[in-house]
């Protein structure tokens, strides 16, 4: 399987004059928790990471540390994360028939939830990872007034991995470059021409680190993670 990580955003949200994913996450950059992820998932063979030229040097640091040279290609991105994954996408090896995209920001994917979409794939040409949502959700209009309240029990939280037909995909993306649409993820494409897209059960920890607090949070989940981790170990 292929795996594109759209990694060429900043660190605006986050307060941060640089690209988020290079801020240190519990002793690594946090893109090489992401990274480690990907790397022990059974399924993925290639990672395309997508990221600006000014990152390249700290990507490739990350990369060398973590073995994994061999398996990554840097491609430049785009402006928006729209624009970086159609420039992922051209990026792929001619034979790649099948794609996973996930956002460099969401370190906390599990190797499990790679497989979980990469297996999914095989039988459906369009699928997200999502989780139900746990909040009310509101439409919200002018001057901070509600104008609805969707049916929480049909409202989901869309994650990535989102996995895709690379050629329906890339149709997908020329006709929404046509058109002008914007979107803020892939699925919405191809919502929007018409094609179907599953669900697939996400994790409620795969969260996208944008603010501090998130960061915060993160830190507290992987220090979680590795105690459980190593006390299983001390009984093994
Ligand atoms: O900004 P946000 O966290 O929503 O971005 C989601 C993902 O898209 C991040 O991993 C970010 O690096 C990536 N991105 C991108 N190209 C952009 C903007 C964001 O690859 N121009």
């Amino acid at each position: 399987m292929h795996l594109l990580i759209p990694a060429a955003g900043s660190g605006r949200r986050m307060g941060s004059d640089r690209n988020k994913l290079l801020l240190p996450l519990f002793g690594k950059p946090l893109l090489a928790w992401t990274l480690l992820a990907a790397q022990h998932s059974r399924q993925i063979e290639w990672i395309g990471i997508i990221g600006q030229p000014m990152d390249w040097q700290d990507f490739k640091t990350i990369a060398v540390e973590l073995g994994l040279v061999d398996r990554i290609q840097f491609i430049q991105g785009g402006s928006t994360r729209q624009e970086s994954v159609y420039c992922g996408l051209k990026g792929l090896p001619a034979h790649a028939d099948r794609v996973l995209i996930h956002d460099g920001a969401r370190c906390l994917a599990t190797p499990e939830l790679f497989d979980r979409c990469a297996e999914a794939l095989e039988t459906t040409p369009g699928l997200i990872a999502a989780v139900p949502v746990k909040d009310t959700i509101k439409v919200v209009g002018e001057a901070a007034l509600i104008q609805s309240t969707p049916d929480r029990s049909q409202l989901w939280a869309a994650q990535t991995p989102q996995g895709f037909d690379v050629k329906q995909l890339l149709a997908c993306h020329e006709q929404g470059i046509r058109q002008g649409w914007e979107v803020t993820d892939d699925a919405a494409l191809f919502e929007q021409c018409g094609l179907p897209v599953k669900i697939v059960l996400g994790e409620e920890t795969n969260l996208k680190v944008t603010t501090p607090v998130d960061l915060a949070i993160a830190e507290f989940i992987l220090r979680q993670r590795l105690a459980v981790a190593s006390s299983s170990d001390h009984q093994d």
